[in-house]
C-alpha cells in the first residue's frame, strides 16, 4: 500500500479532492493512504509561526526551516535524505522543480512512501531542498500561489496508476497518453447529432479499420496541438 503524506498550511484545503472518484476509491480499497498534515503543529513558539522574512532582503515570506525538518522527520523517522529508505520520496512541490510529467507519476507510484512538501511561492529555506527533498517539482510554467493545488494534481496522477485503481475494463497500460501521443477522439451515442455525425467507420465494427482510423486521427490532433511531442524523437 503506497503511503502519500501531504505537509501544508492548508490541511482542509485537500478535504474535498480526495474525496471524489478514483481517488476515493482507491482509499476505499486500501490501494493508498493519503493523509494532509498540518505543518503549523511541528512549529515550537507561542504563535505556531511557519514562516520569516528573506535574508538579504526581498518581498514575502520564506517558509522556514524547522517545522519542515520536524515534519519530515516525524513522517519519515529520518532527518535527511541519506538515510530514506530507497522506496521514500520527500517531493518538494515548487515552480523551480522539474516538469511533472507521466514518468515521474510513474515512478513515484512504485514508491512505498512519498512525501509532498507544499511550497508558498515566495520560497522555501533552501537547507530544505539541500538536506530534506529527494525532487522538486513542477507541474508547469506558470506561478500558483501555493504547492496545494499542485500536490492534488500530482496525488491524482499518482494514485490511477496504482495497480488496482483503475475498473478492470480499463487499464492505464492502455492508455494513449504516453509522453508522444494524444489520445484519439472519442464519439458516443446519438449516432447523429444536431447534424453532427459520428465518423461512419466507428460505426461499421470493422476493428481493424476502426484501430487505423484512431491512430490516424491521434496524430492528427497531436500534430495540430501538441506538435512538439512528435518532434522530440
Ligand atoms: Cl508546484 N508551486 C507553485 N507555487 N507554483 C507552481 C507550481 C508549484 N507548479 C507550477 N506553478
Amino acid at each position: 500500500m503506497l503511503r502519500i503524506d501531504i505537509i501544508t498550511i492548508f490541511p482542509e484545503f485537500f478535504r474535498g479532492p480526495v474525496d471524489y472518484g478514483i481517488v476515493k476509491r482507491a482509499r476505499a480499497a486500501e490501494l493508498v493512504t493519503i493523509t494532509a498534515h498540518d505543518l503549523r503543529q511541528w512549529t515550537t513558539d507561542k504563535h505556531h509561526v511557519v514562516d520569516d522574512r528573506p535574508f538579504g532582503g526581498g518581498d514575502g515570506m520564506i517558509l522556514k526551516p524547522e517545522p519542515i525538518f520536524a515534519g519530515v522527520e516525524a513522517l519519515t523517522g529520518k532527518s535527511k535524505r541519506e538515510d530514506f529508505a530507497s522506496d521514500t520520496r520527500v517531493v518538494l512541490l515548487s515552480p523551480q522543480g522539474r516538469v511533472f510529467s507521466q514518468s515521474i507519476a510513474d515512478d513515484l507510484s512504485k514508491s512505498a512512501q512519498v512525501v509532498l512538501l507544499c511550497g508558498r511561492y515566495e520560497g522555501v529555506d533552501e537547507r530544505v531542498a539541500e538536506a530534506l527533498i529527494t525532487d522538486e517539482v513542477s507541474i508547469g510554467d506558470y506561478v500558483l500561489s501555493g504547492g496545494e493545488a499542485a500536490a492534488m494534481v500530482m496525488v491524482d496522477a499518482i494514485v490511477r496508476l496504482l495497480p488496482g485503481a483503475l475498473g478492470s475494463e480499463t487499464s492505464a497500460l492502455h492508455e494513449s497518453f504516453s509522453e508522444d501521443m494524444l489520445d484519439h477522439p472519442h464519439y458516443t451515442r446519438p449516432p447523429d447529432f444536431r447534424g453532427m455525425k459520428v465518423p461512419e467507420v466507428l460505426l461499421s465494427g470493422n476493428h481493424a479499420e476502426i484501430e487505423r482510423w484512431r491512430k490516424a486521427a491521434a496524430i492528427a490532433k497531436t500534430r495540430r496541438t501538441r506538435p512538439d511531442l512528435l518532434k522530440e524523437k
